[in-house]
């Protein structure tokens, strides 16, 4: 067994601690940007349809394009508009502004969301693991089962909140591909689908297989039992 390990987990969620928080900033500043120079992006990750005062902070609901509202919708009042233009009366400008040329809106309202979500998870089990493990005087072992199973799922968390974010910027500048200036349409080339889908699933495989290979690494690691507490962080 590994005498590394408390001390591994110690780091870890010491830096998650501190990076979560720092990363979320990060993000608020990033909107703050996007709104600047894409507003189209921001009203589609909010679901404002129409330009409007006050915009509501849409939790979750059905974004429906056919009729360009959010079905269901859960809002807190002027809270949009409070965060992105620091003014709970601020304007935000609406999809109807950029009818025909503003990207799908429900993959960006909810890529936005499981990006969102899956920072302020990270952020609530960083820190309340971080003060159980330091009230246990960071021996892994003595947390209960359930935090340390919430540790071990919360290893993708990552991956999957930098996926959706990327989806979030990439498929949110469609339908251009030089943001106000180029559109995608005007420049696919000639070749055919089929040569296309053929290089797309060969990068599929290599990166399943490199995914595979890390999750089995990692198994391998955090399958090593843990050491006893006279070891480790003293050792
Ligand atoms: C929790 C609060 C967060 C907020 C408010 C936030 C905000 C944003 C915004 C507004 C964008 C899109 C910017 C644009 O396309 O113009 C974005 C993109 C992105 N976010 Fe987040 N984010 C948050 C959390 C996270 C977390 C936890 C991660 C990863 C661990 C993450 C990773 C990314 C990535 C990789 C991009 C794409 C950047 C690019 O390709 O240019 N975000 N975020």
């Amino acid at each position: 067994a590994s005498p590394a390990a408390p001390l591994v987990m110690r780091a870890a969620l010491s830096v998650a601690a501190v990076l979560v928080p720092l990363q979320i900033l990060a993000g608020d500043a990033h909107g703050l940007n996007t709104l600047q120079h894409q507003p189209q992006k921001i009203a589609a990750i909010e679901g404002v349809w129409h330009t409007e005062r006050g915009a509501p902070l849409v939790l979750f609901g059905l974004p429906d394009e056919a009729t360009r509202t959010t079905r269901h919708a859960v809002e807190i009042p002027r809270v949009a508009s409070l965060i992105l233009t620091h003014d709970a009366d601020g304007e935000l400008r609406g999809l109807n502004e950029f009818e025909g040329v503003h990207p799908p809106v429900a993959p960006l309202f909810w890529g936005f969301r499981v990006m969102v979500g899956v920072g302020l998870l990270m952020l609530a089990v960083s820190w309340l693991g971080w003060w159980q493990l330091r009230r246990v005087q960071w021996q892994p072992q003595r947390l209960p089962r359930w935090q340390l199973q919430a540790l071990r799922w919360m290893g993708f968390s990552g991956w999957v909140a930098t996926l959706a974010g990327w989806y979030v910027t990439e498929i949110g500048r469609q339908p251009y591909i030089v943001f106000g200036q180029l559109l995608t349409r005007d420049v696919v080339a000639s070749v055919p689908a089929s040569h296309v889908a053929l290089t797309l699933t060969g990068y599929l495989l290599v990166y399943a297989l490199l995914l595979s290979a890390y999750v089995m690494v990692l198994r391998y690691m955090s399958e090593k039992p843990l050491t006893s507490p006279t070891q480790g962080v003293h050792a």
